[in-house]
């Protein structure tokens, strides 16, 4: 009888091992957007391809529209090891201590994508990425989403039309010193609180990649667009470092190609988001779309491209000049 329990035990013990040993590692990814966005695609897309190529040892845990934390939480939550993954906009490295990050946020310094993955995919980004060791962060890719345009309630056809506004800004010194070079006022907010701070008159204008725009509804509570595309707005993906060095080998391999899946993936359809996301505000008819002629967006450049110089002790000369030889950018021929 005794020995039949033991049996028992035994078996049971095995079985409930077995089924342990079944539980898949789990990534909780959270972010800011909606799931209808690139990056919100990029990181369903990479949830699939995570279980694909891991057959189902991984599970990814996506959670969008900061349903689990905020900007300034999620990065504390990734140190501190509540969420393993995140995609923050390179605006958001700044408050970490990474000021070469705001790089990114410089005015007019892309022209078009192809600038970009010059410098993302390029040494640039690789040492920029490196950047992020010590704060306990690995850097594994960048992902697009696109080149932002001011949107306000009133119509906005020269720099002197955002005088005195209060403008929304992510969190980056750079932004601020960029709507200064306006003569607005820099409001930082974490992105969840835009559409209703818009709404309530809380501020009166923001920049977006259309595709944030879109998605949030700001165009319903935002009468004007122009699309000065003065901006880059785009993501690094990153990781809890000890999370991802304690993985097994093999499913780190898998995963690292289910990256690389995913980020072929987020930059091809970013241009299609926000193009598409464009189509869809102009259907609505809640905001009248300009597009600035040539010699309009000289002036924006005229206004802006000086926040380069003012920012150089900040971001440091060396990453400034690194991004112009990668680009060919040339600050003083606008
Ligand atoms: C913002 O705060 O405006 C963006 O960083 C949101 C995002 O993640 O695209």
């Amino acid at each position: 009888m005794k020995v039949s329990k033991l049996l028992v035990a035994l078996f049971a013990g095995a079985l409930s091992l077995g089924a342990y040993a079944q539980q898949p590692i789990v990534i909780k990814f959270s972010h800011v957007v909606a799931n209808d966005t690139p990056k919100g695609k990029a990181a369903d897309y990479f949830a699939q391809k995570a279980a694909e190529l891991t057959k189902g040892k991984v599970k990814v845990e996506v959670y969008a529209n900061s349903t689990l934390y905020k900007d300034k939480e999620e990065m504390e939550a990734l140190q501190l090891g509540a969420v393993q993954m995140l995609a923050p906009s390179l605006a958001k490295f700044g408050p970490l201590g990474v000021r070469e990050f705001e790089v990114f946020d410089l005015p007019f310094m892309f022209n078009g994508y192809d600038d970009l993955h010059k410098v993302t995919t390029g040494p640039v980004g690789k040492q920029l990425l490196a950047k992020l060791e010590p704060k306990g962060i690995r850097g594994l890719a960048f992902w697009d989403n696109g080149f932002k345009s001011f949107s306000a309630n009133t119509p906005i056809m020269a720099p002197a039309d955002l005088k005195g506004k209060k403008l929304r800004i992510q969190s980056s010194k750079v932004l601020e010193e960029q709507i200064r070079a306006l003569s607005a006022l820099p409001q930082v907010m974490a992105f969840s609180e835009v559409y209703q701070a818009l709404q309530t008159g809380v501020v009166d204008g923001t920049e977006n990649p259309i595709s944030n725009l879109y998605t949030q509804k700001m165009h319903e509570v935002q009468k004007h667009l122009t699309l000065t595309d003065h901006g880059y707005l785009g993501y690094a993906v990153i990781v809890n470092k000890k999370f991802w060095d304690g993985l097994p080998a093999d499913v780190r391999q898998q995963l690292d190609e289910a990256m690389v899946q995913a980020t072929r993936y987020a930059n091809q359809i970013a241009k299609v988001e926000n193009d598409t996301a464009l189509e869809n505000v102009r259907k609505s008819g809640k905001t009248a779309i300009h597009t600035p002629t040539a010699a309009e967006r000289t002036e924006f450049k005229k206004a802006l491209v000086p926040v380069h110089k003012k920012m150089e002790s900040r971001i440091g000369k060396p990453t400034i000049d690194a991004v112009y030889q990668a680009t060919g950018f040339n600050p003083n021929k606008l």
